[in-house]
C-alpha cells in the first residue's frame, strides 16, 4: 500500500558508511529517514549525538525523523532541531512534562511526534492530541533493532486512530516491522512504518537493489 510510508531505520545502517546507506535508501524508494537517539540511560543503548545528526542531514533529500530516547529530553530539543530534524519525537515516559516538551519541539518550528512505550496505555497521550504531527506506537521495547513484533500495539494503534478522529496525525510504528506484521498495524490505521533490520537484511551499499525489494516487500 503506496499510500503508507516507509521510514527505514539507519540504527541497521553500516556505521561506517552513513551518508552512502542514506542515499541508497532514499534511492531505493524511502520515504522518510528515521533516527534513533539513545541515551545509554532512558534505554540501554548508545547512538547519535547532535554532530552526528547534523552530518546526516545533507544526505537526506527527503524527511529526517528523529525519534529521541533519552531523559531528561528537553535539554536536547534546540540541538536536535538545529542539527537539522524535520520531526522531533519524544516519549511521554521519559519526564514528568509531556505537554511541555511537545511545545518546546513545536517552539524549534519542528513538527512533533508523541511515543508510547509498549507498557504504556493509549488514553497516556490523550491530552496532547492537539501538539502533535505524529503518534508513535513503540511494537518493541526500545533500546535495539532485531526484536520481536508486540503484538498489543496493533489494538493499541486502532484505540489511538480513533482518538485522533478528524486531526491531521500520522500513526507511526517502531520496532518489528515486516512484510508479516506490515499489514496488522496498517489495518489499525497506522500510515507510517518504521523497519531497521527488514530493510537492510541481505543488502549494502554495493547491493542496493535489495533494499529496495525489501522497502517494496513491507
Ligand atoms: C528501537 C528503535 C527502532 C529499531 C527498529 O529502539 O526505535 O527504530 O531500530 O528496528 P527493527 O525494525 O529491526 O525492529
Ligand atoms: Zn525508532
Amino acid at each position: 500500500d503506496r499510500s503508507v510510508k516507509i521510514a527505514p531505520s539507519i540504527l541497521s545502517a553500516d556505521f561506517a558508511n552513513f551518508g552512502a546507506e542514506i542515499r541508497a535508501i532514499e534511492a531505493q524508494g524511502a520515504d522518510w529517514v528515521h533516527v534513533d537517539v539513545m541515551d545509554g540511560h532512558f534505554v540501554p543503548n548508545l547512538t547519535f549525538g547532535p554532530p552526528a545528526v547534523k552530518a546526516f542531514r545533507p544526505h537526506v533529500k527527503t524527511f529526517m525523523d528523529v525519534h529521541l530516547m533519552i531523559a531528561p529530553v528537553d535539554t536536547y530539543i534546540e540541538a536536535y532541531a538545529e542539527a537539522g530534524a524535520d520531526l522531533i519525537s519524544a516519549h511521554v515516559e521519559a519526564g514528568p512534562h509531556i505537554h511541555r516538551t511537545l511545545q518546546a519541539i513545536r517552539a524549534q518550528g519542528v513538527k512533533a511526534g508523541v511515543v508510547l512505550n509498549p507498557g504504556t496505555p493509549a488514553e497516556a497521550i490523550a491530552e496532547v492530541l492537539d501538539l502533535v504531527d505524529l503518534v508513535l506506537v513503540m511494537t518493541v521495547n526500545p533500546g535495539f533493532g532485531g526484536q520481536k513484533f508486540i503484538r498489543s500495539g496493533v489494538e493499541k494503534t486502532r484505540k489511538i486512530r480513533q482518538m485522533i478522529g478528524d486531526r491531521d496525525v500520522h500513526i507511526q510504528i517502531d520496532g518489528g516491522v515486516t512484510p508479516e506484521t506490515a499489514p496488522l498495524v496498517v489495518a489499525a490505521g497506522a500510515d507510517v512504518l518504521v523497519a531497521g533490520s527488514a530493510v537492510f537484511k541481505g543488502g549494502s551499499v554495493d547491493k542496493p537493489e535489495i533494499y529496495g525489494a525489501n522497502i517494496r516487500a513491507i
